[in-house]
């Protein structure tokens, strides 16, 4: 079964987490910017998605969310596969 970004991906972002990042530019539960192709200086596409699981990893510093429990593996491993599911 394939993941849906509204069912299975938007719903684990938490309001704080939608507010804090929706005054950075960083619209976490809208599906036309996390699935914007358009690379940046560091990912040549996809670079909405990718800063996202590198800051939900903590690949990028400070690792996302900045306070409360990080995600955990099975939270990653969803995203992870969602993203597989159309990256190039
Ligand atoms: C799962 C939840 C979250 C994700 C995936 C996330 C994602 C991100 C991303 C991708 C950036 C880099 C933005 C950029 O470089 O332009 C970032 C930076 C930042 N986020 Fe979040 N965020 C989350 C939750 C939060 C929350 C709840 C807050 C507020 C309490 C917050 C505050 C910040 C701040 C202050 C920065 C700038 C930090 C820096 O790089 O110096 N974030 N976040």
């Amino acid at each position: 079964m394939s993941t849906s970004f509204a069912k299975d991906i938007a719903p684990l972002f938490t309001d704080r987490d939608v507010h804090c990042m929706g005054g950075a530019g960083v619209h976490l539960r809208e599906y036309d910017y996390m699935a914007n192709p358009e690379g940046d200086a560091v990912f040549p596409d996809y670079a909405n998605a990718h800063h996202v699981l590198a800051r939900l990893k903590g690949t990028e510093t400070p690792r996302m969310p900045p306070s409360g429990a990080p995600w955990n593996g099975d939270q990653i491993a969803l995203f992870e596969s969602w993203m597989s599911a159309w990256l190039p």
